[in-house]
């Protein structure tokens, strides 16, 4: 078997995403290992989550620091320091400066709930209602300097139903997250993203299903 990926995951929240990464490696469904996980915030639950899995953690706070660079350094040190190939962001709410992006050019993801460019920076979910949109869904893309606005890997649409509140929208626009990360990050590990300019190209990618939620469709069979 090829040499697994090794991940670095920042977090900030719950972590759901990072469960969702963590039973695709543990099934074997996707070729990675986590290395790291990093929380700027000590109370995140995801960390107790990595801690169940015995992986590494480190909370690096943004207080502690007196300019975004040196925070930035400090992740980005981190993820060295564990040997991190990607890093991927599941709900880490600090923006990134272009201190660490040039230290890991496209080597990092992002997940934001909503169909980018619509939507983009806090409340993803909240937004698409008040808007009024009929669809919305879930993005992966690689971090650029502006916010969630990265080229785009992986989208998955879901309806917003006319009774939806902000809860339920999110938790159908989660359950799609839970299946599109994974996917990104297994193509990653795969070799099979290219890049041109904002354009992302999967090479081999899956059959093209012109009705379908997913695009690039899924080629890996989510739990
Ligand atoms: C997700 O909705 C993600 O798209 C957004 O923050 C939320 C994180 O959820 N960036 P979790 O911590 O992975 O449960």
């Amino acid at each position: 078997m090829e040499k697994k990926l090794s991940l670095g995951v920042l977090v900030s929240g719950s972590g759901s995403n990072l469960q969702s990464i963590i039973d695709h490696i543990e099934q074997d469904r996707l070729n990675a290992a986590i290395a790291v996980v990093i929380s700027n915030n000590p109370h995140a639950y995801a960390l107790t989550r990595a801690e169940k899995h015995h992986i590494p953690t480190a909370v690096i706070t943004h207080e502690t620091f007196s300019s975004r660079e040196e925070f930035d350094r400090a992740i980005a040190d981190t993820l060295d320091a564990y040997a991190v190939d990607l890093a991927v962001m599941a709900g880490f709410m600090r923006i990134l400066s272009p201190h660490i992006l040039n230290r890991f050019p496209q080597r990092i993801m992002n997940i934001h709930p909503a169909l980018l460019p619509s939507f983009p920076g806090l409340h993803g979910q909240r937004q698409a209602l008040e808007y009024g949109a009929r669809f919305s869904g879930c993005t992966v893309h690689f971090v650029d300097a502006g916010i969630d606005s990265g080229p785009i890997i992986i989208q998955a649409v879901v309806p917003v139903l006319e009774t939806d509140t902000e809860d339920t929208l999110s938790a159908r626009i989660l359950r799609e997250e839970h299946r599109i990360y994974p996917q990104a990050i297994q193509w990653y590990a795969e070799g099979r993203i290219q890049v041109h300019n904002r354009q992302v190209k999967i090479i081999a990618g899956g059959i093209p299903d012109t009705d379908g939620h997913h695009n690039p469709p899924l080629t890996m069979t989510s739990l």
